[in-house]
């Protein structure tokens, strides 16, 4: 992994950090010099990649939180600022996507619903809000919450995962303004496909693949090209984005996807 200094000083928050995209993000942000928390509900997961970003060069230590939990994420940034000094960067990635219980509104049961409401968008604005007085305090940062491609462009039949995401994404849009008067810049990715334990379905049968793979224009993408973008909101160079939502799907939400995918 290529390895700059260009967020040497800073501390970063990974939520969902034990996996798939949070785990891209916590290598990419220490290998570009922050020291990052990671953060999973599977502590185990959590530690190993902290591990890894430690074998990378970078400094890490990790911490088991639920995010749905709104006092443990208050937790998990006091224990940031703790061990480490300061608060500058969190990247919200945890999530969960549960196709076949999550689906048509009309056949899904309310306790679904909820708990994907509650993990996505919840723990997203439970991350956000326990941040904000340490982001400010320690002189400003930047928030990076994770939307999804749904956001824009349902598939249908995960409609409490669409829902979710769309929440998050005019939760970032709206936060943008009271984070800008202390000093905090909150941004949204919205990924297309990737392969991460997420999406296992998809990348385990080939016609899915491929069908997925047509409907991006360049093909599909990884989690380290994403976590490439999660390092530029976090950084001075992405000075100019606060509210924006950045679809960065290989033009997924940009043109009419195969009939194939339905
Ligand atoms: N993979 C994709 O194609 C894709 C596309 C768009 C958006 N996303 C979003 O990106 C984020 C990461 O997804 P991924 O593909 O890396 O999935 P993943 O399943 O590989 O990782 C998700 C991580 O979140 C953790 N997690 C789940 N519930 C949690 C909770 N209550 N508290 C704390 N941690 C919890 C899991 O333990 C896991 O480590 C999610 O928000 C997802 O919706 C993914």
């Amino acid at each position: 992994m290529t390895s700059t200094s260009e967020l040497a000083g800073r501390v970063a928050v990974v939520t969902g950090g034990g996996s798939g995209l949070g785990a891209a993000s916590a290598r990419a942000l220490g290998a570009a010099g922050a020291t990052v928390v990671v953060a999973d509900l599977d502590a185990d997961a959590a530690a190993s990649v902290a591990d890894v970003v430690v074998a990378d060069g970078g400094a890490a230590s990790s911490v088991g939180v639920d995010v749905a939990d709104a006092a443990a994420c208050a937790a998990l940034m006091a224990t940031a600022v703790e061990r480490h000094g300061g608060l500058h960067i969190v990247h919200n990635s945890a999530g969960v996507a549960w196709p076949g219980r999550d689906g048509f509104t009309g056949d899904m049961d309310a306790a679904v619903w909820d708990q994907v409401i509650g993990i996505n968008l919840s723990g997203t604005f439970y991350c956000c809000r326990s941040a904000m007085a340490h982001l400010a305090a320690s002189g400003g940062g930047s928030i990076i919450n994770t939307a999804s491609s749904m956001a824009h462009l349902p598939l249908g039949m995960l409609d409490a995962y669409a829902a979710s995401k769309g929440g998050v994404a005019m939760l970032t849009r709206s936060m943008a303004s009271g984070a800008g008067r202390v000093g905090v810049r909150v941004n949204a990715i919205s990924p297309g496909y990737v392969d991460t334990p997420m999406n296992a379905l998809i990348w385990q049968t080939p016609q899915l693949h491929d069908a997925f793979a047509q409907g991006h224009a360049t093909g599909l993408q990884t989690a380290e090209e994403i976590a490439e973008v999660v390092v530029f909101l976090a950084s001075d160079a992405s000075r100019s984005f606060t509210g924006a939502v950045l679809t960065c799907d290989r033009g997924w939400t940009a043109f009419k996807r195969p009939e194939a995918l339905g």
